[in-house]
């Protein structure tokens, strides 16, 4: 496995694998790796050649959000990509990927302005626009994205098709703990009691399944069993919890083929999110 920092060395690698004819596959990571990641590496490697970018992109993080503390550990990420069978890792600075007189953006409207959008407002052009330049930068053939982070996903959907990027983009499964859990590189800035406390999300997105799979069709009904349950959680205060169609990430009045039910909640400091999608 290869580790470059430059663009000029992802480029001159992936040309040199383009012209052997393989196939690339890219998994983009903000690091800190876990086995959510690399269950995504390990679908990237239905492709010749994977390409791992680890890059804490400043762009979106807001101002007051955590990109100081933001866990970091290049050592621990090499291993993580090598067992999951990645062949390059591309770990650029700050500097190579924004220049002094960087100027231009990709921003989204609608999709980027529900759920995380809120509360987050530059959060999703900055993601467009790493992952347009990333997408520059690599080529790939096909990109893998996490189904936790569910509206991002649908948001790079929409910015491939409405800019005409010749790029596959692969939706992969949450990985969980044992316990429920999503895996989210955030986890570990919560102590042993708020642990136990983030439970309430995996609990409430199990209780909206139990609820659509048992024929409820009415979202504010859904919606409001789900607050019910994270609120008896003394630790847990809600951000958001809504019910969106996945395609237009616009709130639904009921259960459709397609929809998203989607939740964010601070336990203590730590923004967590999870997600249950419905597909009849
Ligand atoms: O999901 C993430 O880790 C980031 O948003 C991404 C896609 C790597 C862009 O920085």
């Amino acid at each position: 496995m290869i580790v470059v920092k430059t663009i000029k060395e992802v480029r001159e690698i992936v040309k040199g694998w383009r012209k052997e004819g393989a196939t690339i596959g890219f998994v983009p990571t903000m690091g800190y790796l876990h086995e959510g990641h690399q269950s995504l590496i390990k679908a990237a490697c239905e492709n010749d050649k994977v390409v791992v970018s680890i890059f804490v992109n400043p762009m979106q993080f807001g101002p007051t959000e955590d990109l100081a503390t933001y866990p970091r550990d290049l050592e621990h990420d090499k291993e993580k990509c090598s067992q999951a069978g990645a062949d390059l890792i591309f770990a650029p600075e700050p500097s190579e990927m924004y220049h002094d007189n960087f100027q231009s953006y990709v921003d989204m409207n609608l999709l980027t302005q529900e759920l995380c959008g809120l509360s987050r407002p530059c959060h999703f052009r900055g993601v467009c626009t790493v992952v347009a330049k990333l997408f520059n930068i690599v080529m790939p053939d096909k990109a893998y994205f996490g189904q936790k982070d569910a509206q991002q996903l649908a948001i790079i959907k929409r910015m491939v098709d409405d800019l005409n990027m010749d790029i596959e983009i692969v939706g992969c499964p949450i990985i969980r703990e044992e316990d429920g859990l999503a895996k989210s590189s955030r986890n570990t800035y919560l102590d042993p009691q708020e642990r136990k406390a983030a439970l309430v999300l995996s609990k409430a997105v199990k209780l909206a399944e139990k609820l659509i799979l048992g024929g409820e069709k009415n979202c504010e009904t859904i919606v409001s069993a789900m607050k019910e349950l994270v609120n008896s959680e003394p630790l847990a205060k809600i951000d958001y919890i809504k019910i969106v169609s996945l395609d237009t990430i616009q709130q639904i009045p009921q259960i459709t083929d397609n929809c998203l039910v989607a939740l964010a909640v601070y336990i203590g400091k730590t923004r967590l999110i999870d997600n249950y999608f419905y597909q009849s």
